[in-house]
């Protein structure tokens, strides 16, 4: 029996990074996976490398009325959902024009920060919650970030948005014991994990394995991290061995948080 035998998961955010890494461990351990994203040509590409059960379907996590179109599909196929990650989310660096210091931040890149960081976090939550009631164990991972739980001076809207997923998973854990649903709720926080999310700010060529040295001297395990090693993670709070386990927040970053203050921009 694998970790996640026949159990249905979504995805978001699953074209690249931690997104795919999640994505092909969950069907390799089993489940029926649909991944999700913004960029198809690289989300169908994805799909097809995944071993095991999988499709993609777009899905933009802060547009309400996809999410909407999506669950109604997902209802009619599978019936239900066991497992969302919800993990798609930006820094803000590429995606908009900043600047992202709180002194000169622009309004209109921190509300797209928090469009898809937070309000796409809470959208998953929602329709995971509605689509999770005919499930016989259910479970939502929200991806947060080792910035939400400390300061980064140079990206405020990430780390405020890092920091409400962080607080959101709790509310959305207890909600769901309340109300007796089979639903558990928990968020992960990674730490310098190399994904093309980290290209814009250690960039290309000569002075990227420089760039990647100097940000893993930072890290108290001397390395930074691999997209499974979040991956694992996900895995573990996906399954029923962590039946026990509602509102946590499962930190996987090296060390940093033990008591280093290194900040990727040094
Ligand atoms: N890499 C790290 O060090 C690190 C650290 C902490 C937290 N995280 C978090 O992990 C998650 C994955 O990060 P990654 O490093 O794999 O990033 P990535 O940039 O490599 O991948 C993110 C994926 O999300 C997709 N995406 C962006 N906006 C979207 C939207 N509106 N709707 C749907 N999909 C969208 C992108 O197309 C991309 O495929 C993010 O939430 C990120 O904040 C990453």
């Amino acid at each position: 029996m694998r970790r996640v035998e026949d159990k249905i998961a979504l995805v978001t955010g699953a074209a690249r990074g931690i997104g795919l890494a999640i994505a092909k461990l969950l069907a390799s351990e089993g489940a029926t996976v649909i991944l999700s994203d913004i960029n198809d040509v690289l989300g169908e590409k994805s799909a097809r490398d995944v071993a095991g059960n999988s499709e993609y379907r777009h899905l933009d996590v802060a547009v309400e009325a996809e999410w909407q179109a999506l669950a109604d599909d997902i209802e009619q196929k599978y019936g239900h959902l066991d497992i969302v990650i919800n993990n798609a989310g930006i820094t803000g660096f590429l995606e908009t024009s900043g600047p992202h210091d709180p002194e000169n931040l622009d309004m209109a890149s921190w509300h797209k920060v928090h469009a898809t960081n937070l309000e796409g976090v809470a959208l998953g939550c929602k329709y995971a919650i509605k689509l999770m009631k005919a499930s016989a164990r259910a479970s939502i991972v929200n991806i947060s970030s080792r910035s939400g739980l400390v300061g980064i001076p140079a990206a405020v809207a990430y780390a405020s948005s890092k920091a409400a997923v962080r607080n959101h998973s709790k509310s959305v854990a207890l909600y769901c014991a309340e109300k007796g649903y089979p639903i558990r709720c928990n968020s992960i926080h990674p730490g310098a994990i190399l994904t093309p999310m980290w290209d814009a700010m250690i960039g290309e060529g000569p002075q990227r394995e420089a760039a990647i040295k100097a940000i893993a001297a930072d890290v108290p395990l001397k390395v930074m991290g691999t997209p499974d090693d979040v991956a694992y993670a996900a895995l573990y709070l996906a399954s029923d061995e962590s039946k026990y386990v509602t509102g946590i927040e499962l930190n996987i970053d090296g060390g940093i948080l033990a008591g280093s203050v290194a900040a990727p921009s040094k």
